[in-house]
């Protein structure tokens, strides 16, 4: 008998790659995916820790789950309930004992244990399965191989973990040590991926451009070497990666965005801050000046490298100055799109222990500038758009009838009236509107038949 397998996926695209992934490892178990926890045989949550109250925000889910599960037991049924990801990896035991009808909690390196997690949670109810080791053995090794059953863009995670330690950041404490899956399984990963429709894939990990694995020349590869080697694949017409740390930026991966044209021309590049004593303090290992220096780099190698980022405002001890550093790269640099967040302690890190921790309120006024600017230069980037004419990966169904939604090469979705069958083909369009998130255009050849080329 089918058995229904629910999993809630916060966080990071890693998080919804180990999703994907766990669907694979139960299907030869009988479980089928559903989209709701009603009448599931086992909810799966899959965590997120990076930023404030996750933990709190999965205990309240839990209390949900719980009552589920009671009411399928009065029914006669059962239900397991597993938590997984970086909170289960940070917060295991404490879940264990606030919520004693969780069956499993579980890190993120152990999911290719599910199968026999399940099963001992099964046989013999009421124990609660634990585990949040760090294998020795990378858990890929212990993975079938993934279906390759993708959309027309798929994630492929090639590496995990980070080694970096920023003061503020959990990740190095929950995703564990950097370790980088061999070029060999990568690419026959991205083989298979774009065998079944795949013609963009986004490369992921923690920090992706760490990336050192085994070369299929017996030596060690970086990012670009192993992009170079995936361009190669037939059918794959589109790359990208993230995210990526700025000390990890090489000569080799600026040539990559030089020399391959299925490299996307947009790059997830976290800055954090833009003074100097505030990235000392994060133990980021680089500058601000350094920073200016890898964009213009890029941008001298790609010359239409549009570029996101990450920042952090009021980090512990960061005075008005500092904030105005940060305020001056952004104008400096100019950004595509970016995601901006308030400092928030997390236990077990570095910067949780400062004593000089920032008022809410002045974090927030500060976040509410830093944003302003931001989408200030979203906007005008967008609309910097309008009247060209671009590539369009076409992925889904618009909101209007008879409309398709896709990505320009620079990420924005673009909405634009085409026929239902081109799902899956990248199309010229020449864009005619911009709004703050999005792109509105028109094919160059809306006639045209499928696989036909313009003349
Ligand atoms: N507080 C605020 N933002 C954080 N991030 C990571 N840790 C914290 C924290 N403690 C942000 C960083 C990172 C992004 C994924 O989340 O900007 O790049
Ligand atoms: Fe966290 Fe990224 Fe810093 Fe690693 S490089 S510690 S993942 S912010």
């Amino acid at each position: 008998m089918t058995k229904r397998l629910f999993i809630k996926t916060y966080g990071c695209q890693m998080n919804v790659y180990d999703s994907n992934r766990m669907v694979e490892l139960m299907a030869p178990l009988g479980y089928a995916s559903t989209d709701t926890p009603d009448g599931a045989d086992l909810v799966i949550l899959n965590t997120c820790h990076i930023r404030e109250k996750a933990a709190e925000k999965v205990f309240s889910e839990l209390g949900g789950l719980r009552r589920l599960k009671q009411a399928r037991q009065r029914a006669g049924g059962e239900m397991l309930i597993a938590v997984a990801g970086c909170v289960a990896q940070a917060e295991g035991t404490e879940i264990l004992e606030r919520a004693p009808f969780v069956d499993m909690v579980f890190g993120p390196q152990a999911y290719h244990r599910l199968p026999d997690m399940v099963a001992r949670a099964t046989h013999r109810a009421g124990e609660q399965v634990l585990d949040t080791s760090f294998p020795a053995e990378p858990k890929f090794d212990h993975l079938p191989q993934a279906s390759g059953a993708a959309g027309v863009t798929a994630f492929l995670t090639v590496q995990e973990g980070c080694d970096k330690f920023c003061t503020f950041c959990v990740v190095p404490y929950t995703r564990g040590a950097e370790y980088s899956r061999p070029a060999a399984d990568v690419i026959a990963e991205a083989g298979r991926l774009a065998g079944s429709g795949a013609r963009e894939i986004t490369l992921l990990g923690q920090n992706v451009n760490a990336y050192h694995g085994a070369g299929l020349d017996g030596r060690e590869w970086g990012l670009g070497r192993l992009i170079r080697a995936l361009a190669e694949i037939p059918g794959l017409d589109r790359l990208r990666y993230t995210t990526s740390h700025p000390r990890d930026v090489d000569a080799e991966l600026i040539a990559a965005h030089r020399d391959v044209p299925q490299l996307m021309p947009f790059l997830h590049l976290p800055v954090q801050s833009g003074s100097d004593r505030v990235l000392a303090a994060m133990n980021r290992r680089h500058t601000a000046g350094e920073y200016r220096r890898i964009v213009d780099r890029l941008r001298d190698a790609r010359p239409d490298l549009a570029l996101s980022s990450d920042f952090i405002v009021g980090y512990p001890g960061e005075t008005e100055e500092d904030f105005a550093a940060t305020l001056a790269l952004i104008r400096e640099v100019e950004f595509a799109q970016a995601f901006s967040f308030k400092y928030s302690p997390r236990p077990g890190t570095p910067a949780a222990g400062e004593d000089d921790q920032l008022r809410d309120s002045v974090k927030a006024a500060r976040l509410a500038e830093l944003q302003a600017l931001l989408q200030e230069q979203q906007r005008a980037f967008n609309r910097a758009c309008v009247g060209r004419t671009m590539p369009v990966l076409f992925e889904k169904p618009g909101r209007h009838d008879g409309q398709l939604v896709g990505r320009s090469p620079y990420l924005q979705s673009v909405h634009a009236d085409t026929p239902d069958h081109r799902i899956g083909e990248i199309i010229d369009v020449t864009i005619t509107a911009a709004q703050p998130n999005s792109l509105a255009g028109s094919l160059v050849n809306p006639l045209l038949a499928p696989g036909e080329a313009a003349a």
